[in-house]
């Protein structure tokens, strides 16, 4: 068989991705894989059960992201294939997910082939890409850069006030293979596009030329507890009208400034009673530009705004900064690869810019990088209702396999 002939077998590819949305299933066919969950622990598993099965070495690193590489002929830097398996708590059975496992399905069909590439081919999932359970997201890949030392990502406290340290040792994640050890040729992933552009346009391939920068804030706000019904409205210190207030005006902060998307995803009030006036709330604001000067903006208002609208409402405000990732282009020569791929396939493509954050943003720092986006139905993800079809996964899949082929370059056939 000609190289150019392969092709992934897209029933093995679904069969594994029902699989894995088995753990951490939810009564509403979505998935809650949070990072570091027993549920994650189970897909973990899995994904490496799987990974031993094709006579793969299995690397766990030092922040839990799992690693294998399928050698070479030559000792070179590898290709890598990655993406996520932790979800956010409403999640879906294809963000993340679908990226490891159409790396998974690409080295069953080399397998399987008996197709030795040059470079060495390797896939990973990387830790905590969600940021639902531990912020910052991008956590594990962050840690693979060198961003983050590993020290600072064992420190991190979830929202349940577990230790991103302890829980990689409870679930038996704690890995002694060193962050930083591979510098990889190039990287790349797959990924659910997760808005409408594709499914509008009915272009079963994007090829993500940069993807979004964010920054993430947690705003606290505290006024003082008084008495619902004896406390006159012109005499409080109401932390919950104040934040509501700052919530309020995020649609029209984003107007302001090009491309621009503000969202608050946390809000709660403390002492969350019915009478009585909340002394403190807390939120947080979620900034995306792919403009770094416009993030910039974005922020600075943003903080302007709070302090504004705090001493109008007579309490007081905090800023803490959760996350920040830049935006980040893509490697041009890589995504003419992925196009030129997806010409010969016969695949129609389409270039875009991805809103939402993804690993490779991180790892596009430190080697040529670039994603392959796949159609969402209705452009919804982080919802259970997230669905791609099984022939977009094959579209996607197949892109995968022969871009990675011509980055790695062939052996033999
Ligand atoms: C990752 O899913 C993001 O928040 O974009
Ligand atoms: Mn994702
Ligand atoms: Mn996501």
């Amino acid at each position: 068989m000609k190289v150019s002939e392969l092709r992934i077998q897209t029933a093995r590819l679904w069969q594994s991705l029902e699989e894995m949305a088995q753990r951490g299933a939810t009564p509403d066919g979505g998935v809650c894989r949070l990072a570091l969950s027993d549920a994650d622990k189970e897909g973990r598993d899995l994904f490496c059960d799987w990974l031993r099965n094709l006579g793969l070495t299995v690397q766990i690193d030092q922040v839990g992201n799992i690693l294998a590489i399928r050698p070479g002929s030559q000792d070179e830097a590898p290709v890598l294939i990655g993406s996520h398996l932790d979800t956010v708590s409403t999640g879906g059975r294809f963000d993340g997910a679908a990226g490891v496992l159409a790396g998974l399905e690409v080295l069953r069909t080399l397998e399987e082939k008996g197709i030795r590439t040059r470079r060495p081919l390797g896939l990973v999932s990387f830790t905590n890409e969600e940021g639902a359970r531990y912020t910052t997201d991008m956590m594990g890949s962050q840690a693979f850069c060198g961003e983050l030392s590993v020290e600072q990502v064992w420190a991190i406290r979830g929202l349940d006030g577990t230790l991103v340290g302890e829980e990689l040792r409870r679930i038996g994640y704690a890995g002694d293979f060193p962050c930083g050890a591979i510098r990889p040729y190039a990287y790349l992933e797959l990924h659910i596009e997760q808005g409408p552009q594709l499914d509008r346009a009915g272009i079963p391939i994007g090829i993500v030329e940069a993807i979004t920068g964010l920054t993430w804030l947690e705003v606290i706000v505290r006024g003082a507890a008084n008495h619902a019904g004896t406390t006159p409205m012109d005499n409080r210190r109401d932390a919950a009208l104040a934040a509501a207030r700052i919530v309020a005006s995020l649609p029209d902060l984003a107007s302001s400034i090009p491309d621009q998307r503000a969202t608050c995803g946390r809000f709660s009030v403390a002492p969350g009673i019915v009478n009585v006036i909340p002394h403190e709330a807390i939120f947080t604001v979620d900034l995306r530009n792919g403009d770094p000067a416009r993030l910039l903006e974005a922020e600075t208002q943003f903080r302007a705004r709070v302090q504004e609208i705090s001493s109008r409402s007579n309490v007081l405000a905090e800023i803490r900064l959760l996350g920040h990732v830049p935006p980040q282009r893509c490697d041009p020569q890589v995504v003419s690869v992925i196009e030129s791929v997806a010409t010969d396939l016969a695949y129609p493509s389409r270039r875009m810019v991805s809103g939402a954050g993804h690993d490779a943003q991180i790892l596009a720092r430190i080697c040529p990088t670039a994603m392959i986006f796949i159609p969402s139905r209705d452009g919804v993800s982080h919802s259970p209702a997230e669905y791609s079809t099984p022939e977009a996964l094959e579209a996607g899949a197949n892109v995968l396999l022969h871009t990675a082929l011509r980055l790695a370059g062939v052996e033999r056939a």
